[in-house]
């Protein structure tokens, strides 16, 4: 989605801009654009499509220019073009503003700027913004800003400038992330951490109504009662920051990859093997509410919310919490009663979906317990909630969510047993969920050690125009995230059923030219499961199926079977995922598609 990048200080911007801009890019976006200001005057640049559009429209520019904003869109409000791209402008071409959001009554302030004698160019909310400062401006930026923001109802993150102000830049966030990066006599603002990783490592997070003022020998940081705030300087690690593939054709298969670390890293230092329990220190604070909760809502978006439910399973097999897992976007809206005996755990990489956050606030009002799983460290979600669980897995760049999703397992996981065992779990169960937990890794290096095998398989069913995706208990949303990837990544029609609702429709769809993936690993359904194959096969329907080493029966009705080792029926998940998204990928891959940044998708989906 959206990406802001902004400097100030002594070196030439353009460079900079555009560094961070292609750092940016993994957001997903459609147009570009940036603005600098030199000698008093205003030079910007925009362009539809690629970042590298911009660039080449940059070649011949010979700007010393040292300082400026920077804008990927993405859009929501006007079609993909350059009017529309940001920077967006006044009347008079002396204030920029990039932003990221949503101006929800900007068509009524339009019409009142448009009375007050105003003219806009573009389509777009933003350009509200840019014109509200410009008839607030009289020589004081951060003055005009504030007295803009008053009017603006939605969710943003805005940098503006003014030809006018040297070196000035004010941003200000509401509900869309503003990250500031702290340098030698030079500033940066962003509104991800990763376009400021080449270049600081020390950051500070805004909240939503603050503001913060930079120029190239300052900053400070105010609310919107215009107090200047105390704010805490992060030491963000800026080695896991690399966006370097490291030798892999795409992102999304370094990702894939990388799951023996990142499992790894979600249960280093979290387990007290001793004890069969493990060890969260971002949820101690809350521990003695948390053991008394009667109920737990986890909420989520996409990916997230399918290890969500897979979550709900295992809180339900482990703890003695009434759990129901919903969608961010409706629980939002949903009439619920929530009250302090409720705990409301959200799940995000990113810690920034808008969905999820409002979701979040609601919940907050009604007094809930928050809590997280989030792998982005400082982003809105832990901002907001009352104790969590970082994942540290490191960023992840391929808009399709692999190695976040099973690490988000593992931490599920260790939750439940953190609770669970404060709820009368055995010691000897607690202990046998560690030890599975601890061989996860090689596991998946095992699977993953069968890449070649499973390209193969990919290739054989990459004719297909339409999946469905079987699998029950555990593995029901494991079959609907083997669908969401090949469909966001291949643009394939694929569909995750629970097995059980075969009957109940989806059966007609089937027969030679509709395959099946079945999930049918080693639990208390996959007799159930076998049924449901038979059927399918009794329809001509061709079956690939995600089964155990050595279980003969599936292999008998199967036309093609990928095996996984042998693990807890719960954990189970985390590793049959593991083919599912190489099998994605391979599709995706033999048909040319651009698998790190899929058409219409973002990485992190900050509007509504
Ligand atoms: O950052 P979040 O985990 O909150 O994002 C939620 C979804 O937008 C995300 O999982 C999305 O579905 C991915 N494209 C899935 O691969």
């Amino acid at each position: 989605m959206c990406g802001i990048i902004c400097y100030t200080g002594k070196k030439k911007v353009i460079p900079i801009l555009m560094d961070g801009l292609k750092r940016l890019e993994y957001r997903g976006y459609d147009s570009a654009g940036l603005a600098v200001v030199e000698n008093g005057k205003t030079f910007m640049v925009k362009s539809k499509g690629k970042v590298s559009s911009l660039e080449a429209k940059l070649s011949d520019s010979s700007s010393e220019a040292t300082f400026g904003i920077a804008h990927t869109r993405w859009a929501t409000h006007g079609k993909p073009s350059e009017i529309n791209a940001h920077p967006q402008f006044g009347c008079n071409n002396k204030v920029s503003v990039v932003h990221n959001g949503i101006i929800e009554n900007y068509l009524e302030i339009k019409e009142e700027l448009i009375e007050k004698g105003h003219e806009f160019t573009s389509d777009t909310d933003t350009e509200v913004i840019a014109h509200l400062i410009e008839q607030n401006f009289n020589g004081d930026l951060e003055r005009a800003v504030l007295k803009s923001i008053e009017k603006l109802d939605g969710a943003f993150g805005i940098a503006a400038i003014h030809s006018d102000v040297d070196h000035k830049i004010v941003v200000v966030k509401r509900g869309s992330p503003i990250i500031i990066g702290i340098g030698e006599n030079e500033y940066f603002a962003a509104s991800d951490s990763t376009a400021l990783a080449p270049y600081t490592n020390q950051m500070i997070y805004l909240s939503d109504d603050e503001m913060a003022v930079l120029n190239s020998t300052e900053y400070y940081i105010k609310n919107l009662s215009n107090e200047v705030l105390k704010k805490k300087v992060e030491f963000v690690d800026s080695d896991i920051y690399t966006n370097d593939k490291k030798g892999f054709e795409h992102f999304m298969l370094k990702e894939i990859f990388e799951q023996p670390e990142t499992i790894e890293n979600a249960f280093r230092g979290r387990i007290i093997e001793s004890e069969g329990v493990s060890k969260l220190g971002g949820l101690e604070p809350v521990i003695d509410r948390l053991k008394n909760m009667k109920k737990l809502i986890i909420i989520s978006c996409g990916t997230s919310y399918y290890s969500g439910l897979i979550g709900r399973y295992i809180f339900e097999e482990l703890t003695e919490l009434n759990v129901e897992t919903e969608v961010a976007s409706e629980f939002r809206y949903r009439k619920l009663k929530l009250d302090k005996n409720v705990a409301v755990l959200a799940i995000s990489q990113s810690g920034e979906t808008a969905d999820t956050l409002a979701a979040l606030k609601e919940a907050k009002r009604k007094g809930a317990l928050l809590l997280g799983i989030v792998n982005g460290v400082g982003t809105s979600i832990p901002q907001l909630t009352d104790a969590g669980v970082y994942n540290h897995a490191g960023p992840e760049i391929g808009v399709a969510s692999t190695k976040i999703y099973t690490s988000q397992l593992v931490i599920l996981t260790l939750i439940a047993l953190l609770i669970g065992r404060y709820q009368g779990m055995s010691f000897t169960e607690g202990k046998e969920i560690i030890n599975a937990i601890k061989k996860l890794p090689d596991q998946i290096r095992e699977i993953l050690s069968n890449a070649k095998m499973i390209k193969e398989i990919a290739l054989k069913y990459s004719v297909y125009n339409d999946f469905l995706y079987i699998g029950r208990l555990f593995n029901f949303p494991t079959a609907m995230e083997g669908a969401l990837k090949l469909k966001e990544i291949s643009y394939i029609h694929a569909e995750g059923y629970a097995a059980g609702e075969m009957k109940h429709g989806p059966i007609s769809l089937i027969d030679e030219n509709f395959p099946t993936v079945a999930i049918a690993t080693d639990d208390l359904v996959l007799e159930k499961i076998l049924s449901n194959m038979e059927e399918i096969k009794a329809r001509d329907g061709k079956i690939l199926a995600i089964t155990n080493e050595g279980e003969k029966k599936v292999k008998k009705i199967a036309d093609d079977i990928i095996a996984v080792p042998r693990t807890l029926p719960l954990l189970q998940p985390i590793l049959n995922v593991i083919p599912l998204q190489l099998f994605a990928y391979y599709i995706a891959d033999e048909k040319g598609c651009n698998i790190d940044k899929p058409r219409n998708l973002a990485k992190s989906v900050t509007v509504e």
